[in-house]
């Protein structure tokens, strides 16, 4: 049996940075996690370069059933900090676009810079170590392996969301929650793409295309690329969009975010013997032009056709329903949203008010981020709470 202040179950983001700060500070650390080898996750982000930040991380651009919970994290461990920490690692890093940063090198960078903050404090790291049980008794926590049992005052759950089970992410985090008497918001895809049915396969046509849109879900909007996939729609703009779609609703994309209102009625003056397949060309993809015009039916040259099928393909191009049947789901979702409620932690410091010295960091918890950064921002400022309180 091994003695420790904090267990930090998951060495991925969140429980990898968490146990570093904890260490530093001269906390006895212990990381186990159940697959062969820590961040993983890591090590497949941003295409292998790690987006492991942006600039523009503010709480707007988070998801909770409490929008307010990730402020206090957020301000206190910052994006420039964490820039801070990568500078002093000599890692090279390049801005892509829309603030969000990307190694110069690779994503393996972070890995061994957090496994080096983790060492610098003497923290210790084990894995490939099956969890059999979490058991509490006078206060203490006793983790039970395939190899031993651990003990200690605290335990920090930063086991992550089910999202890309193959890569060892599991539904852990909510079953350990709910043992302690914590709720969690229901879990689900986000930042996934989404797949089309019934007449609108005849979209997935499209496969390969992508195009700038303004995509729509709720009351968020997302101005980035859009791809069309052999299961349904993709791109930046698709999966932002996704983390706040809901099933049975629509999802609005305008094709022409640039042109001017009346587009169309101005090409009608300006270039009477076009037709709408030859304007959309000049403006999107030839394939796209192709699909979306014989899906509009308005064929003829636009000098000869009355205005109001014009406005009104005008106004479809810019506002066009999809009617996704569902997700690429858990396998594909870049995150999960959803999770570990965060009405039973302090946002301070994560700890669980019901049952002290027990913690929940990172994707576990439900907070969920943009694309571009914002999650592993997350995990950095959570983990740094935990980590400053243990
Ligand atoms: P994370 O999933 O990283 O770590 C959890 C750890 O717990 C894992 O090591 C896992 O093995 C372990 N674990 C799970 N179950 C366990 C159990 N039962 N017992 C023991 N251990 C267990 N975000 C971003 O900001 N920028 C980016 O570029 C990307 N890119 C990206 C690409 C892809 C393909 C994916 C899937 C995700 C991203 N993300 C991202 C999201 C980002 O990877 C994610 O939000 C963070 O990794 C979350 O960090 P956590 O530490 O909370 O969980």
């Amino acid at each position: 049996m091994s003695d420790f202040d904090a267990i930090v179950l998951g060495a991925g983001a969140a429980g990898l940075f968490c146990a570093g700060v904890a260490a530093q500070h001269g906390a006895r650390v212990l990381v186990l996690d159940h697959a062969d080898a820590p961040g993983k996750k890591i090590l497949i982000s941003g295409g292998g370069r790690c987006n492991f930040t942006n600039l523009h991380t503010a709480p707007d651009r988070y998801l909770s059933a409490n929008r307010h919970f990730a402020k206090s994290a957020l301000s206190r461990y910052t994006a420039q900090d964490f820039i801070g920490l990568v500078n002093a690692h000599g890692i090279a890093w390049h801005e892509k676009t829309l603030g969000q940063l990307f190694c110069d090198g690779s994503a393996r960078q972070i890995v061994d810079m957090l496994l080096a903050e983790l060492a610098k404090g003497g923290g210790e790291l084990v894995c490939g170590d099956a969890i059999r049980d979490v058991a509490h008794a006078d206060g203490r926590f006793a983790v039970t392996t395939s190899r031993t049992i651990y003990e200690a005052r605290q335990l920090v759950i930063a086991t992550g969301g089910p999202s890309i089970p193959k890569l060892g992410a599991s539904g852990f985090a909510y079953d350990l929650a709910r043992q302690f008497g914590l709720k969690v918001v229901h879990p689900r895809p986000a930042l996934v793409p989404l797949t089309l049915g019934g007449e609108e396969v005849l979209f997935r046509e499209l496969s390969g295309v992508s195009a700038p849109v303004v995509a729509t879900a709720g009351k968020a909007s997302f101005a980035e690329a859009a791809l069309f996939t052999h299961r349904g729609l993709s791109g930046p703009a698709i999966l932002q969009a996704s983390s706040y779609w809901t099933g049975g609703e629509p999802l609005w994309i305008d094709f022409l975010p640039q042109a001017a209102r009346d587009w169309l009625l101005d090409a009608k003056r300006t270039s009477p013997r076009a037709t709408l397949r030859s304007a959309l060309r000049d403006a999107l993809p030839q394939r796209l032009a192709d699909v979306l015009a014989d899906r509009l039916g308005v064929d003829g040259m636009l000098g000869t056709l009355p205005d109001k099928p014009l406005r009104a393909a005008q106004e479809r191009l810019g506002r066009w329903a999809f009617h996704p049947n569902g997700s690429e789901g858990f396998a594909k979702a870049e995150v999960t949203a959803g999770g570990i409620s965060t009405a039973e932690l302090s946002s301070k410091t994560m700890e669980a008010s019901n049952v002290p010295g027990l913690y929940a960091i990172g994707e576990a918890v439900d907070v969920t981020g943009w694309l571009g950064g914002y999650n592993f921002q997350w995990a950095w400022a959570s983990g740094h709470a935990a980590g400053r309180a243990i």
